[in-house]
C-alpha cells in the first residue's frame, strides 16, 4: 500500500485531481452522479491556504492499481474537539483490505494533535438494513463499512443528510415580517459586517445538533472570517450572503451559499437565526432570498447541496417545505484513538 500525504509542492496539482476522480467515482457509485466529489481546485487551496485554527491534510492510498482511498483529515488547534476525517473509499477496493490502513492514519493525525477520538464522516451504501442515529432520528445503510468501523471499536455518533434543490424549481423570496429586514451582498463579507457574520456562525454551531460527536463550539472573529472566504475565493467559489435585521439593527439571522465557479452546483453553507429571534419565520425569509439571488445571478446552477444533522428538526422541517430532497446519508462514527 502506498501513502501519500499531499503537500503544498509541485505534485499538489496532479494529486488534488486524483483525490477529485476518486471521490467522483464513489459520488457515481452511491448518487449516479459526481455532485458529491470533492474538486481538485478545492483541495489545492484547503492545503496551500491554511486557515488558523483549522489544520487540513489530506492522503491517498494507492497500489500498482491505481487509486484505493482518499482522506480528508481536519483539527482545531485552540478548542479541544475530537479530530475529523472524510473517507472515500473506491468501489472496487476491498474495505476489509484498505480500511485498516485508512483507520490508522486516522489514528495517527488524532495522536499528533493529541485528540482522544477522531469523527469520521462515511458516505453509506443505500442497503435496504438501516443502523440508526444514537438520536434515534436518522439512519445510515449497514453496508460492510459500517460493519467494519463497529469492529474497529468505532461507534455510530450522528447522522447527516444531505439534500439538494434546483434553484429554477425553487419558489420566490418570502420577505420578513414583524419588522425585520434582509440586506445581501455577492463576493466576500465586507469588513463591517465581519464581526456579526463570525457571531452568526457561533450559534449555528452551537446550536445545531451534535449527537454523540462530542464536538466543541468553535470561535469565529471577524479575522477568521475573512481568512475562511478568502481560501474558499482560492477555491473558486462565488460567495451570496443574506443577513436578517431585527427592527432595532441587531443581527438576527444569516444565510450563506458558496456557487462553484465554473459547475452547475452550489453549496448552501450555514443558515441560522439567533435565538431571541427564532419563531418569525426568518429561516424561511432568508433562504428563499438567497436561492432566488442565485438563479438570478448564477443562472447555470442547476443544484444546491446542503448537509444536515438529520436531528435537525427545525431546519429539515423549512428545508422539506422549501422543496430539498433527500440525495444521501453520512454517518459520523467516533473512533477512540489508543
Ligand atoms: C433552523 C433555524 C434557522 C430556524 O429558525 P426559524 O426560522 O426562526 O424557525 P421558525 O420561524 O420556523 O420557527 C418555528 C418554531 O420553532 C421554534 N424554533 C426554531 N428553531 C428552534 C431551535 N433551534 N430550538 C428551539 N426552538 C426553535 C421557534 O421558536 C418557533 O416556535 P413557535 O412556533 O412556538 O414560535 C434555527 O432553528 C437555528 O438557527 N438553529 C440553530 C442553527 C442551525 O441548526 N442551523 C442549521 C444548521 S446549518
Amino acid at each position: 500500500m502506498q501513502i501519500t500525504m499531499l503537500g503544498p509542492g509541485e505534485y499538489l496539482l496532479r494529486q488534488a485531481e486524483r483525490v477529485e476522480q476518486l471521490t467522483a467515482t464513489v459520488s457515481h457509485n452511491r448518487v449516479g452522479n459526481a455532485k458529491l466529489a470533492w474538486l481538485g481546485r478545492e483541495i489545492v487551496a484547503a492545503v496551500r491556504y491554511q486557515v488558523p485554527p483549522i489544520v487540513k491534510d489530506w492522503a491517498l492510498l494507492s497500489d500498482e492499481g491505481g487509486d484505493l482511498a482518499a482522506v480528508e483529515l481536519e483539527v482545531n488547534l485552540v478548542s479541544g474537539g475530537p479530530a475529523e476525517a472524510e473517507i472515500w473509499l473506491h468501489p472496487d477496493a476491498d474495505p476489509a483490505l484498505v480500511l485498516p490502513f485508512v483507520l490508522e492514519i486516522c489514528r495517527d493525525f488524532a495522536r499528533e494533535y493529541r485528540r482522544n477520538n477522531v469523527i469520521l464522516w462515511y458516505l453509506h451504501a443505500d442497503v435496504s438494513e438501516q443502523l440508526t442515529s444514537p438520536t434515534g432520528i436518522g439512519s445510515i445503510g449497514r453496508d460492510v463499512v459500517a460493519d467494519l468501523l463497529v469492529s474497529a471499536g468505532a461507534q455510530l455518533a450522528h447522522v447527516y443528510r444531505i439534500s439538494e434543490i434546483d434553484p429554477w424549481s425553487a419558489g420566490e423570496p418570502e420577505p420578513p415580517a414583524d419588522g425585520y429586514r434582509l440586506a445581501h451582498w455577492f463576493g466576500p463579507t465586507p469588513a463591517r459586517w465581519r464581526a456579526q457574520v463570525g457571531t452568526m456562525h457561533e450559534i449555528t454551531m452551537a446550536d445545531a445538533p451534535i449527537g454523540e460527536t462530542g464536538y466543541i463550539a468553535e470561535k469565529f472573529s471577524a479575522d477568521r472570517v475573512a481568512a475562511d472566504e478568502a481560501s474558499a475565493v482560492e477555491a473558486g467559489r462565488l460567495l451570496v450572503t443574506v443577513l436578517a435585521l431585527a427592527p432595532d439593527g441587531a443581527i438576527a439571522g444569516l444565510t450563506q451559499i458558496a456557487v462553484q465557479d465554473g459547475t452547475t452546483v452550489a453549496y448552501q453553507w450555514d443558515t441560522s437565526v439567533a435565538s431571541g429571534h427564532r419563531g418569525h419565520g426568518l429561516g424561511r425569509s432568508l433562504k428563499t432570498l438567497a436561492t432566488a439571488l442565485v438563479r438570478e445571478r448564477y443562472g447555470n446552477v442547476r443544484r444546491i447541496i446542503t448537509h444536515n444533522a438529520a436531528d435537525n428538526v427545525h431546519m429539515l422541517r423549512i428545508n422539506t417545505e422549501l422543496g430539498w430532497r433527500p440525495l444521501a446519508h453520512k454517518g459520523l462514527w467516533s473512533l477512540p484513538v489508543g
